[in-house]
């Protein structure tokens, strides 16, 4: 079905969405661009007094000019009393961030829950789990808002889980025109409020934001509606999928370099097949991001909580962790002694078009460099402000540029493949080198710089002749 271009009115719900970090935020602003009146709820009052300014607390695309088209029905607090008694839908959407043990700590969600819980009215009222959460935590929220909701009479509360999809850095996107919105509850009432507060996007009768045009092929989102531990279930199934189509693209091109194929010949040929498809089937040093390791480290923990092994997936997370050794063994076929040895490193986010660093690649190769003795230099285009406070423990200096972060450099290790080093005269920038070395670990470069040695992932060396040699200007 083809979305309509028409506008039609749509009813404004109340919405209150706990916790505005990268999901929060989106929603948020998503929600009230659509026609919603919408108020955030945060514990960290820093974050609520720079949004009261106007401000934001995270980089994305994109949202700060639909934050302000939105404003007159957005406010910001970090107070449930003003907020939660009057929402017609609660989101919770605080973090899930990963134990030693690859469970994820459950102690946001809990709270959440129980402040949540404490202010809700006694009419129905619909809570809906956003955050990414095992399996049966719907249930177990149902209980804690049982617990802890001052008037309890079953039926008034409901639990959706309505899982989120979007990406960093296409979130806006991502949300405005999704493939399906996923929607599990036992709650007929649950899902229909949920159906009504998703109709402007389920039937694409909003006005497109500025510079965020409909896409051409769109077609009308699925609603998919399921039980609630069948809807937790299809999240952490999703991205286990997308990060098992990494893994296999990253094993895959780990033995293109044995035999001289070239990845991205191969990835191209294989996702031509429309069963297979083009999309997350990118080699490169690995996935990252505060999704993905923590997602498939949660599925594999459900099923030993089951007595159930998952040796795809874990075998997913053993290609991954080694992908990124790889960065730091292919400098060394090279440069070998990494002891004095200055290396540029471009990219610090764990993807383009984001400030977010948790599990980035970038860490980990920056944290191996200064463990064997080398001299580290970074840049990234938005990350290093954030990467001051959340990196403190790592040692390296910041260039203003890519290119001065090349300045004399033994080495350059292109860490995130942001359009600014997609579009950086190379050719120029590793004049000034000590020596002329690019590891691409995202296969970003299309052209060999003169007089340089690159290595990408799942191609063999390429040499641009006469050699790498020492350059007299590197050290002017
Ligand atoms: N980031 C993504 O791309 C993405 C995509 C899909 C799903 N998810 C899932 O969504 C959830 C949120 O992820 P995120 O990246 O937005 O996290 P985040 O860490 O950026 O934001 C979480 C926010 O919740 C706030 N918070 C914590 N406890 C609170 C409480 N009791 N009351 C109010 N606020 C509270 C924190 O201060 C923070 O601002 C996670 O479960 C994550 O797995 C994330």
């Amino acid at each position: 079905m083809q979305p309509t271009e028409q506008p039609t009115k749509t009813e404004s719900l109340k919405v209150a969405v706990v916790g505005t970090g990268y999901v929060g935020m989106g929603t948020a602003v998503m929600l009230a661009s659509l026609g919603h009146q919408v108020v955030g709820i945060d514990i960290d009052q820093n974050k609520i007094e720079m949004l009261r300014r106007g401000e934001l607390p995270i980089y994305e695309p994109g949202l700060e000019d639909l934050l302000r088209a939105s404003q007159e029905r957005l406010r910001w607090t970090g107070d449930y009393a003003s907020a939660i008694p009057d929402a017609d839908v609660i989101f919770i959407c605080v973090g899930t961030p990963p134990l030693p043990s690859g469970q994820p700590n459950l102690r946001y969600v809990a709270e959440a829950a129980q402040s949540v819980a404490r202010n809700l009215n006694g009419k129905l009222q619909v809570v809906v789990n956003k955050s990414t959460v095992p399996v049966g935590t719907g249930d177990w929220v149902s209980r804690i808002l049982e617990d802890h909701a001052l008037d309890y009479s079953a039926g008034r509360y409901v639990v959706v889980s309505n899982p989120e999809f979007l990406r960093e850095g296409t979130a806006l996107h991502d949300s405005l025109y999704p493939d399906r919105i996923v929607l599990g509850s036992s709650s007929p009432e649950g899902i229909e409020r949920l159906r009504q507060l998703y109709q402007p996007l389920l039937e694409q009768t909003f006005t497109p934001p500025e510079g965020m045009p409909r896409p051409a092929n769109y077609t009308l989102p699925e609603l998919v509606t399921t039980s609630l531990s069948s809807a937790e279930m299809i999240k952490y199934a999703a991205n286990a999928f997308l990060a098992l189509k990494i893994s296999f693209a990253n094993e895959i091109a780990g033995l293109c370099e044995c035999v001289d194929a070239d990845i991205e010949q191969v990835t191209h040929g294989i996702g031509c097949d429309q069963r297979i498809g083009h999309r997350f089937l990118s080699a490169g040093a690995g996935w990252g991001g505060s999704c993905f390791g923590k997602d498939t480290a949660a599925l594999i923990n459900t099923g030993s909580e089951y007595g159930y092994t998952m040796p795809i997936l874990r075998a997913a997370v053993e290609v991954n962790q080694r992908q990124r050794h790889l960065v730091i063994s292919k400098l060394q076929r090279h440069l070998h002694r990494l002891q004095g040895k200055r290396v540029a490193v471009l990219g610090m986010a764990f993807k383009p078009n984001t400030d977010d660093l948790r599990d980035a690649p970038a860490h980990d190769c920056i944290a191996r460099l200064m463990d064997l003795g080398a001299k580290v230099t970074v840049h990234d285009p938005v990350a290093m402000p954030h990467a001051r406070r959340e990196w403190a423990h790592l040692t390296y200096d910041e260039a203003p540029t890519a290119e001065a972060a090349l300045r004399g450099a033994d080495a350059v290790i292109l860490m995130t493949e942001w359009d600014e080093y997609r579009a950086l005269d190379w050719d120029q920038a590793v004049r000034t080198m000590r020596r002329r070395l690019i590891i691409d670990t995202r296969n970003v470069l299309q052209q060999l710089p003169q007089h340089s040695t690159v290595e990408q992932v799942g191609r063999t060396t390429l040499h641009n002749v006469p050699g790498n040699e020492v350059l007299a200007e590197a050290l002017a």
